[in-house]
């Protein structure tokens, strides 16, 4: 079959042809977001003064059973929600402030800085953090900004946020999990309950895209798993920080091709999409070649892991 090349969509283009798409999954989105409170998760009456201004009690590490590795995964997953106005700004950018997906980006954004919220008190009531050292990292992080790899393209941008936003969910989950905290586990429990239907939001709407404009979608999808990179990733540290939470099975590149990528690929039916041109078979391939080395390299991960655990078992 020969397939016609249509001429590639703008982005204004796309912008117009998505704004529908928009509209009917906000609605969606409005009618399953169930409305939650912070304060409630938080145990306020553990609270205590700290040092400082109102002479209270200094923070130390006793103060709170939370595991090290849990510790770690709260700071990256909190100062992630904190750049908020970082992402505000590339998506309001970037989607315009407008019509159906100003709406959206402001909803949005509100939801999310209800996850930093959420998050900071809970760990400054229950001293589970460094209340400095968490200071000063969020003053670092923020400082720095963010930008994403492909800020200036709808597609791009759509698929990543996709992806990132089961990455987080995903996080989130894990990251309660190994608090050993019920408490903080329910209210990471909730958060990821708002990421899943962001991802949801996103991963429909790039859905649409594949069928409008299948290889600009396509290469977009491409591009972005071949150099996806956490939210976070410009957090002091986290390099190190993100192996530290890939040892402990939080997030680790078997999740991040089998948990994230794949299924989300899987709802876009990338292996089955038709009319794509030569650059959108091209893109699709590269897809394939991108999850067989994802595989590989965590393949080669959990080998170094088990030996890891191995060793620690005998010694
Ligand atoms: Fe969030
Ligand atoms: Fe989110």
């Amino acid at each position: 079959m020969t397939v016609t090349p249509t001429a590639p969509l703008s982005q204004a283009a796309l912008l117009i042809e998505l704004e529908p798409v928009v509209a009917d999954n906000l609605d969606r989105h409005l009618r399953l977001a169930k409305e939650w409170f912070p304060h409630e998760y938080v145990p306020w009456s553990e609270g205590r003064t700290f040092d400082g201004i109102l002479d209270g009690e200094a923070w130390t590490s006793e103060h709170s059973s939370v595991p090290e590795v849990a510790r770690t995964a709260l700071v990256v997953n909190l100062l992630t929600e904190d750049n908020l106005p970082s992402y505000h700004h590339q998506i309001a950018s970037l989607f315009g402030r407008d019509g159906a997906w100003g709406t959206w980006v402001h909803r949005w954004t509100a939801e999310e800085g209800r996850h930093g919220t959420a998050i900071r008190d809970y760990l400054t009531v229950t001293r589970a953090v460094d209340p400095v050292a968490l200071e000063r990292a969020r003053m670092t992080h923020m400082s720095a900004g963010y930008a994403n790899a492909h800020d200036d393209e709808v597609l791009h941008s759509l698929a990543y946020v996709s992806f990132q936003e089961l990455a987080t969910r995903i996080s989130h989950r894990n990251t309660g999990r190994v608090t050993g905290d019920p408490r903080c586990e329910q209210l990471l429990t909730r958060i990821a309950a708002d990421e899943n239907l962001h991802m949801v939001f996103y991963r429909n709407l790039l859905g649409a895209a594949f069928e409008l404009a299948p290889s600009q979608a396509m290469r977009a999808v491409a591009d972005v798993v071949a150099d996806f990179q956490m939210p976070g990733n410009g957090i002091e540290g986290f390099a190190r920080k993100s192996v530290t939470m890939a040892l402990a099975g939080i997030y680790d590149l078997r999740q991040h091709r089998d948990d994230v990528l794949l299924p989300v690929l899987r709802q876009w039916d990338v292996w089955n999409v038709t009319g794509l041109d030569a650059d959108g078979e091209a893109a699709r391939e590269q897809v394939a070649a991108q999850l067989d080395g994802l595989d590989r390299a965590a393949a080669r991960f959990e080998e170094r892991r088990d030996a890891r655990q191995a060793r620690r078992a005998g010694a």
